[in-house]
């Protein structure tokens, strides 16, 4: 069987209409990631990072062109479906965390596969302690770190055993070596066979992907 490209954008563009005008946040984008490929987005405020990140992780859809993931055309999917690709296929990594306050570590990671009534909470230790926080299994966030707080959302993020990893400034709350604790974390998730797409003004970003890009105005350079 030929193998496919786990995240694949053609031509694609996002438009914006609002009270002003319309805002083409993408336009035109070609964008592929292999699997154990980690790539870096980089771009100026407004350039479209965000969104791009949104439309590959199915949080927003195009305007035009196409997405797919594994092969799968999943442009023009409803809500319904999206909600169970991104269960399936997708992990997100977002700059705050987005972790509850009052769940534990352990909690926290678990949480995905609750709603599923599946309660994965072995797995969940066991990610923890991948990430280096198998003695924080039960603090609370804020009884945590920045970095290990961003450690918890990384083995969050992994507990559906994704094809393919999103985030939108994972560094940017971090000091320089927490940042390359994280950065090392992802080095090794992609190696395990992850697609890792990481969006940031992290210059430090680029000493561990496999591949920059530059979205300028909407367009990869
Ligand atoms: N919901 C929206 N409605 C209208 N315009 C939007 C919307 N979201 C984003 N935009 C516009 O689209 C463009 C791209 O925004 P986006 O958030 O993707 O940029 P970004 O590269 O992530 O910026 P930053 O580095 O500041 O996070 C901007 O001009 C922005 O104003
Ligand atoms: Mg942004």
């Amino acid at each position: 069987m030929a193998a496919t490209t786990p995240l694949e954008l053609d031509g694609a563009v996002k438009r914006y209409e609002g009270a002003s005008g319309t805002v083409t946040a993408l336009d035109g984008v070609d964008f592929r990631v292999g699997s154990n490929e980690f790539v870096c987005l980089f771009g100026p405020s407004g350039s479209g990072k965000s969104t791009m990140l949104n439309v590959l992780g199915l949080l927003d859809s195009l305007t035009d062109g196409t997405l797919r993931l594994d092969g799968e055309d999943v442009t023009t999917l409803s809500i319904e479906e999206r909600t169970e690709v991104r269960r399936e296929y997708l992990g997100f990594v977002f700059q705050d965390y987005h972790l509850v306050p009052t769940l534990t570590a352990v909690e926290n990671v678990e949480l995905p596969t609750v709603f599923d009534g599946r309660a994965e909470r072995e797995r969940a230790r066991e990610l923890l302690d991948r990430v280096g926080l198998g003695d924080r299994l039960d603090h609370k966030p804020p009884e945590l770190s920045g970095g290990q707080c961003q450690r918890v959302a990384i083995a969050r993020s992994l507990i559906n055993r994704p094809s393919v990893l999103l985030a939108d400034e994972p560094t940017g709350n971090l000091d320089r070596e927490t940042g390359k604790v994280i950065l090392d974390e992802f080095q090794r998730i992609s190696d395990a066979g992850v697609s890792v797409v990481v969006v940031t003004h992290d210059p430090l970003v680029s000493d561990y992907a496999d591949r920059r890009l530059d979205l300028v105005d909407g367009e990869l350079g």
